[in-house]
């Protein structure tokens, strides 16, 4: 038993650098200490300060296994005081790194142990989760393997989108060549309401997948005859993306790390904070481009899916966009969960809160803005949202997953989903089976800031 765990860590220790594990009267103990600090990047020539953990950007990939538990000693090497939050994990509520809500915020030179136990597998993520921190570079992903992997694929690549602009905010080239909305003007309203619009007036000059940008881009091996796992997390602070590569058709099989019915289409859009696993055939060998737009403001970023076979193929230019960008599209009413098959008793929650999302403000009815949402201890809960405001906003609930209620009826297990702008709407569900105080927030951390956020208490 222990020999097991020590060569899987082993293993661990291979792709991270630092991973080791333990034992526990729990189980399993996986151990990755992260430093937060300055970090430098190399994007495209230009050398870029930023912050990140354990010196990298994205910070190290973290795998365990689901019931495991993991302890992550933090030490702080910021100027600004810091927090780590798990995106997606149904931790103890202690453990969440919400500032000043499960915690103080870590102080420059200060550390603080998180500890806590995986309870269900999934592709989930870290982040900071103090001001814009998680803008600079502060992210990584966060994989909890199930005890049974009931998928079969030969590789797996995890995928983290980021919109950038640290560093480049002065290098005029960008705002000519590369796109990027014109700061001072105003991006023209898309015909369809519906669509995300993001139109914050901040300047991306790159979008870059697992922090490469599109001129030195992130390559994806594969071999003619396997199939592939892609990991796909949108770690941007302000950009939702369309997500397709050229040749291929993405099976969409997990959302926000929950199993769902597979459904095969051409592209996937996701919103900040949002994951979804895709498996893909590779069965036409070349080079091929992995496309990432920005939904609503110009800009691309990209990556390359390589055949072995197939070497001599020359990379697609950087610019080339997949038409598989504007074929079938993913929707959540797509979505049909095949998890846990929990739902509200006859259909009904014991408890709904109306919300209207209005510029940057959550608005409940019959509750002031700053009171919290009281539920208690084993009930069901319904969010009915209405986006009154004229952007989209990623919703997110910390600590829960809920479902999404969709047409069909089954609708997909999520922990983030966006409301449309305009009149938009979106109704979850969720059991208050995870006690303590939580944040619910739109995962536009500018939004966020700007106050974008309620608690949600157990009495
Ligand atoms: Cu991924 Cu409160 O955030
Ligand atoms: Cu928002």
């Amino acid at each position: 038993m222990m020999a097991g765990a020590g060569v899987g860590a082993l293993a661990l220790g291979a792709c991270s650098g630092i991973t080791f594990a333990g034992t526990s009267p729990l189980g399993p103990v996986t151990t990755l200490g992260l430093d937060a600090g300055q970090v430098r990047l190399d994007l495209e020539g230009t050398p870029v300060e930023t912050w990140g953990y354990n010196g990298t950007v994205p910070g190290p990939e973290i795998r365990l296994r689901e019931g495991e538990t993991l302890r992550v000693p933090l030490r702080n090497g910021l100027s600004d005081p810091t927090t780590v939050h798990w995106h997606g994990i149904s931790l103890v509520n202690a453990m969440d790194g919400a500032p000043f809500l499960t915690q103080a915020p870590v102080e420059p030179g200060a550390g603080f142990d998180y500890e806590f136990v995986v309870p269900e597998a999934g592709t989930h993520w870290y982040h900071a989760h103090v001001g814009h921190q998680l803008d600079r570079g502060l992210y990584g992903a966060l994989i909890v393997e199930p005890r049974h992997e009931e998928l079969s694929y030969d590789r797996e690549y995890t995928l983290l989108l980021d919109d950038w602009r640290d560093g480049l905010d002065d290098r005029s080239e960008y705002s000519a060549g590369h796109g990027g909305h014109d700061p001072t003007g105003s991006p023209a309203l898309p015909a369809d309401p519906r669509e995300w619009v993001s139109f914050g007036g901040r300047f991306y000059p790159l979008t870059l997948v697992n922090a490469r940008p599109p001129a030195d881009p992130y390559t994806l091996d594969v071999r003619l005859g396997e199939r592939i796992r892609l990991r796909v997390i949108n770690a941007a602070a302000d950009t939702g993306f369309r997500f397709a590569i050229g040749g291929h058709r993405l099976t969409v099989t997990h959302a926000d790390g929950m199993p769902v019915q597979h459904v095969t289409v051409d592209a996937i859009r996701i919103g900040m904070g949002e994951r979804y696993d895709v498996l893909i055939e590779a069965d036409a060998p070349g080079a091929w481009q992995v496309g990432v737009m920005p939904e609503g403001r110009t800009g691309y970023g990209r990556a390359i899916l390589r055949y072995l076979d197939a070497a001599g193929s020359t990379a697609p230019p950087s610019d080339l966009r997949p038409t598989e960008l504007d074929g079938r599209l993913l929707t959540y009413d797509d979505l049909v969960n095949t998890g846990k098959e929990e739902t509200p008793a006859a259909g009904s929650p014991d408890r709904t809160f109306a919300l209207t999302l209005s510029g940057t403000d959550i608005l409940a009815d019959g509750l002031d803005p700053t009171e919290p949402f009281l539920v208690d201890s084993g009930e069901w809960v319904r969010f009915t949202l209405r986006n009154e405001s004229m952007k989209w906003h990623p919703m997110h609930l910390h600590g829960h997953h809920f479902r999404v209620s969709t047409p069909g009826g089954n609708g997909p297990l999520k922990d983030t989903a966006a409301v449309p702008a305009r009149g938009g709407e979106l109704t979850f569900d969720w059991r208050a089976d995870n006690p303590g105080a939580w944040m619910f927030h739109c995962h536009n951390h500018y939004h966020m800031e700007d106050g974008m956020m309620r608690t949600v208490t157990y009495r």
